[in-house]
C-alpha cells in the first residue's frame, strides 16, 4: 500500500473514505473532527448525541457526506475512554478503520494522523497510525487460488499543517519498515512446512537482504561437521532436510564496537521426533521457526534504517524429525562448547540447536546476545498466548527489552533464572539432561541456554504463546503474529539514543 503525506485540511481532502476518531466519554469534539462534524452541519455530533454511536473501543460508522464537504465518506472510529488511551489502541483503532474500508472495496482512504490534547509526540501518532494500517490489513493468501474476491486497500493519505509533514514523513518511513519486517515473520512463519525447510529459509534469508549491506554466509553440514556442531546436527539427523547455520552481520557502527548478537531458533517443523508430539495441533509446528525469522527480518530493517551499530543475526535451521538416523533418548551429543549434553526428550530440540548457535556467537566478542525462541510449552501455560517471557542475566538488558516492548505493545514478561533449579538438569553420565521436570519448564530451558551464553550480557525471549495466536486481536490477524519483530527493532534504536547520550 502507498502512503502519501500531504498539506491538507480534512474538508476539502478529495477522498473516499475520511477516517475520523473520537473518545467515548468526550462530547465536545477537537481538531479534525470538529472540522468534518462543522462541514457536515453537526451530523457527526447528533450521532453521538443520540447515543447511536458510543465511541467505543473499536467501534465503526460509516456516514455518507452528501456531497457537503469533499470526502464522500467518514469512517468514525471509537477510541474508547480518553484516559485509557495508549498508542496501541491507537494501532487498533486505525486497524478497525482500515478494515471496515476495506470492506466497503475502497480503494483509497484519507487520515489526519494527529489527535488533540494527548500526550504522545507526533512521530508517536503517526508510526503507530500507519502500523495499525498495515498490520491490521494483513492476510496470508499465496495458497488460495479460489478467492474471487480478496479487496485491496490501494493508498492512505496522511493529511497535516506544514509544520509537522516532516516528522509525519519520517515515520511513516520508520513504521513501513518495521511492518514490513513484520510482515516477513508472519509469511515465513505461516508458509507450510514442506516449503519452508532450512533451505528454503536461508534462500528467502538471502533474498531478503539481498542488496540491504546486510552480509550473509551460510555453514552448511560439512562444515559443521568440522566445527563440531554437534547439537545442531543432532536435532538434524532424523529429516532429510540439511541443517543450515544463516550468519548475517551488518556493520553500521564503528570498526571497533562490539556487535549485539541475535539469536533466533529456526526449526522449520518440530514433530518432536522419536519423543513424538500429539497429532492435535502439530501442525502448528510450523512456526518453530518464528524466532529464526524475526532475527532475518530485523537485521534487513537495521540495514535499512542504516541503524550505527554492529549486529550479527545467527539461526540456526533444521527440522525435528524422527526418521531412521534420528536422535534417540539416551543418547549423548557432544556440543560446540565441549560440553555433553544427555537426551532425555528430542522434543527438546530448540535448546540444543540454540546451545551451538550461542556458543558461535561467542566468536563475534559480543556486547550483548538476545535469543528469541518459541521454546517451550511452559511458558505458553504461564503466561497465556499473548504474553512472551523473558529472562537474562543482565537487568540493563532486561529494562531495554522491557521498555521497547512497552513501546511497540508486545508484551513482555519477566520469569526468573532461578538459579537453584539448575541441579535438575543434572545427568547421570553427561555434563548436563536436555530437560529438567515438567514443572517450571521455560526456566530450566533458559538455565540450560545460560550454560552456553557467555559471560556478556544475555537475554533469553521465549515467543512460544505469542508466535501464532488463535484468536485475532485488534491489528493482528490470527495466526502468526510477527512477534519480536518490531520489538527488536525499537530495542536497537533505543540503544542508540543511549549511546548518543
Ligand atoms: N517448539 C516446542 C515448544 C512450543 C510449544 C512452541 C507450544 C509453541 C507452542 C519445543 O521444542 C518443545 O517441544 N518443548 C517441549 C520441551 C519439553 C520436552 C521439556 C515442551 O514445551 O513440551
Ligand atoms: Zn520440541
Ligand atoms: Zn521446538
Amino acid at each position: 500500500m502507498k502512503i502519501l503525506v500531504r498539506k491538507q485540511n480534512a474538508r476539502t481532502s478529495e477522498t473516499e473514505a475520511f477516517i475520523a476518531f473520537c473518545f467515548e466519554n468526550t462530547d465536545a469534539f477537537t481538531g479534525t473532527v470538529k472540522e468534518l462534524d462543522e462541514g457536515c452541519n453537526g451530523v457527526l455530533s447528533r450521532i453521538k448525541g443520540a447515543g447511536d454511536f458510543k465511541a467505543r473501543m473499536n467501534e465503526t460508522i460509516v456516514l455518507y457526506t452528501k456531497d457537503s464537504i469533499a470526502p464522500k465518506r467518514i469512517v468514525l472510529v471509537g477510541l474508547g475512554k480518553k484516559e485509557e488511551f495508549t498508542l496501541d489502541r491507537y494501532r487498533g483503532a486505525f486497524s478497525a478503520g482500515a478494515r471496515k474500508i476495506r470492506d466497503l472495496a475502497i480503494k483509497e482512504f484519507t487520515a489526519s494522523p494527529i489527535l488533540e490534547d494527548i500526550d504522545f509526540s507526533v512521530s508517536e501518532m503517526s508510526e503507530a497510525a500507519v502500523e495499525g494500517v498495515i498490520l491490521g490489513l494483513y492476510r496470508f493468501t499465496p495458497y488460495k487460488t479460489k478467492n474471487d474476491r480478496i479487496e485491496s486497500l490501494e493508498r492512505l493519505t496522511l493529511i497535516a499543517d506544514n509544520k509537522n509533514i516532516p516528522s509525519i514523513k519520517n515515520a511513516v518511513h520508520q513504521a513501513e519498515i518495521a511492518c514490513e519486517a513484520t510482515c516477513f515473520v508472519r509469511d515465513l512463519v505461516s508458509t507450510p512446512a514442506n516449503e519452508m525447510t532450512p533451505s528454503t529459509l536461508a534462500a528467502r534469508a538471502l533474498k531478503h537482504c539481498a542488496s540491504t549491506g546486510v552480509k550473509i554466509k551460510i555453514i552448511e553440514k560439512a562444515a559443521m561437521k568440522k566445527m563440531g556442531m554437534n547439537a545442531l546436527l543432532g536435532v538434524a539427523r532424523g529429516s532429510c532436510e540439511p541443517p543450515k547455520l544463516i550468519v548475517m552481520t551488518y556493520n553500521g557502527g564503528a570498526k571497533t564496537a562490539n556487535p549485539i548478537v541475535l539469536v533466533g531458533k529456526g526449526i522449520t517443523f518440530d514433530s518432536g521426533g522419536i519423543s513424538l508430539k500429539p497429532s492435535e495441533k502439530m501442525d502448528e509446528m510450523k512456526d518453530d521457526m518464528a524466532g529464526g525469522a524475526v532475527v532475518i527480518a530485523v537485521l534487513c530493517a537495521a540495514a535499512k534504517l542504516k541503524l550505527p551499530l554492529n549486529i550479527i543475526g545467527l539461526v540456526p535451521a533444521a527440522e525435528n524429525l524422527p526418521g531412521g538416523c534420528a536422535l534417540k533418548p539416551g543418547d549423548v551429543l557432544r556440543s560446540l562448547s565441549g560440553q555433553t549434553i544427555e537426551i532425555k526428550n528430542t522434543d527438546a530440540e530448540g535448546r540444543l540447536i540454540l546451545a551451538d548457535a550461542l556458543e558461535y556467537a561467542q566468536r563475534f566478542t559480543p556486547a550483548a546476545v538476545i535469543d528469541i525462541a518459541t521454546l517451550t510449552g511452559a511458558c505458553v501455560v504461564a503466561l497465556g498466548e499473548y504474553l512472551a517471557g523473558m529472562l537474562g542475566t543482565d537487568d540493563q538488558l532486561k529494562n531495554e527489552l522491557r521498555h521497547a516492548a512497552s513501546l511497540t505493545g508486545e508484551a513482555l514478561w519477566e520469569l526468573p533464572l532461578w538459579q537453584e533449579y539448575e541441579d535438575l538438569l543434572k545427568s547421570d553420565i553427561a555434563d548436563m539432561k536436555n530437560v529438567g521436570t515438567r514443572m517450571g519448564g521455560t526456566i530450566t530451558a533458559a538455565l540450560f541456554l545460560k550454560k552456553f551464553a557467555g559471560a556478556a550480557p544475555w537475554a533469553h525471549l521465549d515467543i512460544a504463546g505469542p508466535a501464532f495466536i488463535s484468536q485475532d486481536k485488534p491489528y493482528i490477524p490470527k495466526g502468526a503474529s510477527g512477534i519480536g519483530a518490531r520489538l527488536l527493532i525499537r530495542f536497537l534504536k533505543n540503544r542508540i539514543e543511549r549511546q548518543n547520550e
